[in-house]
């Protein structure tokens, strides 16, 4: 038996510093895609992503929730990994940098280049931003500010972000030593970068001018891998998370070549594909495969850089009011439609830009319109006309069954070819075209004419066997990128797992009759183009509102922390449905100073990452708070956390208010455990 060839493919780990938006989850779905094409094809694949939970960003932002760094992380993480399940990511193991296993083969692998000296101690200043967690020469800067006398005495980062001098002991790789042989490499493998205009601009920008050696460690903040050798410094971002696409694997023991790993890295490494965003491509066709080579590794056989996702005014961001989440599209709209979405409407590798009207319009034309008329109409017609079942064909091939067929070839080879270099968009364009050359199919041929007609049976027959074997192709080529849709028409259509098989994609069978359901249901609902993108808007508007809401926290009314203030008002079920209530169990209660009127809680609602604290404004309910200690209450859970003089509050404990004004504390019942769902 000849073995199955391995496909191992990787995205970014992604920064767990807030919740991550459509733009996001951009680079994971196309990653997604392709790993699932692969399987498909019949390829060994290991899909890996996961979280790059260590820097200063983080750790300033887990100070902010006075969480530590390892609660806000695992929360974080927790999150993140929903997302992927909720947008149904198939990735094979997900890595966070926080893994003891990962920690410990970072500091080893530091350790190793200290001591074959590729990295070295020395001094680094530099114009840092916090929020990149990168240094930048004046030059780099896209602002600085000056004194009076022309001193610069701060800037600001070509992304936006403020800048600060900041100096200070750093360990160094010394990246110049492999630049012949990486220009050698990029040489030798002409699609080691793509798309291609990424490479020119890696060897012009960065390699030709002269690489310069990377500062890899920093003792400015402690949230981070340790330096074995010398733990006051901590091992800086891109030492730590790029190994995570060979830890991830299983690399180490002992750091050996290649032939000294486990069975699963060689199996798996080098990878076939690291998607990677534009703004990492350098870190990643640079400072990656140097590192390897140091490590005396093979380098990656492709970094594919693909565009953003940006918005009508640029990139997403809250305060500009115009973030989408994937959670909010996934629930009204269904996993396939966003998918589909991301996947056709960008050109991957170029930027693209999301518009509400846009995301509701394809779901309508293309996926409801198009496919789903397509779907709706011949399945009507083989249960009018053939009673559910569709008629075995092998009578002559007409004109119209002519070019239906030959559509079907061309759809065939552009999508394998497209799918094969990364073209989502162009393959699922391909396949739209078959889409619409059937519906033509069904307006040339008339049924309805051929229906009436008994002579014409024959005629009527070919035409049910052509569109259902037209649907089979479709949602054979569809299963890698709508999982759903494409079930969605095996069933409506009556095929078996082995119709739809991958390798039957280009065989048009005819002469086998299948049972249809007998009623289809719609698999994509018509939308209203204006008032969906209307709803779009508003969530966009919402995040911007929240926002502000959390900044002007320091005025919030602690009265409005009851439940009493939205008594009056009907909400849907989906709201209510959204509210996650929990039984926690009250450990401490305290007065907050300044704030006659809140209490501060800690809680124990059995939460990964310990206890949480909730601030209530009912102190003038409960003049000894200590009293409420050990008792066990009802919170709601999934409140966005808001800081409140100064102190953050994650949730809300629900009171009973009488007319007169007299509030109790909702009390849960004794026996059920911390943590316990209140629905
Ligand atoms: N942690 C680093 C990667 C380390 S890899 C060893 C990082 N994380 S990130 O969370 O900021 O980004 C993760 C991915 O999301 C990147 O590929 C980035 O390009 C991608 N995107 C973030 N915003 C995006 C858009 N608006 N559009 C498309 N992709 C976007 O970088």
């Amino acid at each position: 038996m000849s073995e199955r060839k391995s496909f191992y493919i990787t995205t970014p780990i992604y920064y767990p510093s807030g919740q991550l938006h459509i733009g996001n989850a951009y680079t994971t779905i196309a990653s997604d895609v392709l790993a699932r094409y692969k399987r498909l094809k019949g390829f060994d694949t290991f899909y890996l992503t996961g979280t790059d939970e260590h820097g200063q960003k983080i750790e300033t932002k887990a100070n902010e929730l006075n969480q530590s760094p390892k609660e806000y992380v695992d929360m974080m993480a927790k999150g993140i990994k929903e997302l992927w399940k909720t947008l149904e990511i198939s990735n094979d193991a997900f890595i966070r940098t926080t893994d003891p296993k990962h920690k410990e083969v970072v500091g080893k692998i530091f350790e190793k280049l200290v001591a074959q000296g590729d990295i070295y101690l020395g001094d680094y200043a530099g114009w840092y931003s916090v929020s990149d967690e990168e240094f930048f020469t004046e030059t780099q800067l896209a602002e600085v500010f000056k004194d009076k006398e022309g001193n610069i005495i701060g800037g600001v980062a070509p992304s936006g972000h403020e800048v600060e001098w900041v100096k200070e002991e750093s360990y160094f790789f010394k990246m110049s030593k492999y630049a012949d042989r990486l220009l050698e490499y990029y040489e030798t493998h002409p699609s080691f970068i793509q798309p291609e205009s990424r490479k020119k601009e890696m060897i012009n920008n960065f390699i030709k001018p002269g690489l310069e050696d990377l500062a890899v460690s920093r003792t400015t903040f402690d949230w981070g891998i340790s330096v074995p050798s010398n733990p006051k410094h901590v091992v800086y971002v891109w030492i730590d998370a790029l190994t995570n696409y060979i830890t991830g694997l299983g690399y180490d023991p002992d750091l050996g070549g290649f032939d000294n790993q486990p069975e699963t890295f060689k199996k798996y490494w080098p990878a076939d594909v690291q998607m990677v965003g534009k703004e990492i491509v350098r870190f990643h066709t640079i400072y990656w495969p140097i590192l390897l080579m140091a490590l005396d590794l093979p380098l990656p056989e492709q970094v594919f850089g693909h565009g953003w996702l940006l918005m009508k005014d640029g990139k997403m961001s809250k305060s500009k009011g115009n973030v989408v989440y994937p959670e909010k599209l996934v629930e009204r709209y269904g996993v396939d439609a966003v998918r589909y979405y991301l996947m056709r409407e960008v050109t991957f590798g170029s930027d693209g830009v999301f518009t509400p009207k846009d995301f509701v319009s394809r779901i309508n034309y293309d996926l409801a319109n198009d496919l789903g008329n397509l779907v709706n109409r011949t399945v009507a017609m083989i249960n009018k006309y053939f009673d559910g079942k569709t008629p075995a064909y092998k009578g002559d091939i007409t004109s119209f069954d002519e070019a239906l067929r030959l559509q079907v070839l061309e759809t065939v080879d552009d999508y394998e070819m497209d799918m094969s270099q990364m073209q989502f968009s162009s393959a699922l364009k391909s396949v739209w075209k078959l889409i619409s050359r059937t519906n033509k199919y069904i307006d040339e041929t008339a049924p309805w004419v051929l229906a009436k007609d008994e002579s014409k049976k024959e005629a009527l027959e070919s035409v049910m066997a052509h569109l259902s074997e037209s649907l089979r192709i479709t949602a054979i080529l569809l299963q890698p990128i709508l999982m759903h849709t494409s079930k969605a028409i095996t069933e409506q259509l009556g095929f078996s797992d082995s119709d739809v098989a991958f390798e039957k994609v280009t065989v048009m069978k005819l002469d086998e009759g299948k049972t249809v359901v007998k009623k289809g249901t719609p698999i994509f609902p018509r939308l209203d183009v204006d008032e969906e993108a209307e709803i779009i808007e508003s969530w966009m508007k919402q995040t911007s509102e929240d926002e502000g809401e959390s900044e002007e926290l320091d005025t919030f009314n602690p009265e409005e922390t009851t439940l009493t203030s939205v008594k009056d008002k009907e909400i849907k079920y989906d709201v209510f449905d959204r509210m996650e209530l929990k039984v926690a169990e009250i450990v401490a209660a305290t007065k907050v100073e300044n704030a006659d009127k809140l209490l501060k809680f800690r809680l124990d609602a059995n939460d990964e990452g310990g206890h949480r604290q909730i601030l209530s404004g009912i102190a003038a309910f409960y003049p000894d708070p200590e009293e409420l200690v050990g008792k066990k209450v009802v919170i709601v859970a999934n409140l966005k956390p808001r800081k409140m003089r100064g102190e953050i509050s994650q949730g809300m404990i629900l009171s009973a208010e009488d007319t007169e004004g007299n509030l109790t504390v909702v009390e849960a019942p004794t026996h059920m455990p911390n943590g316990s769902i209140v629905a």
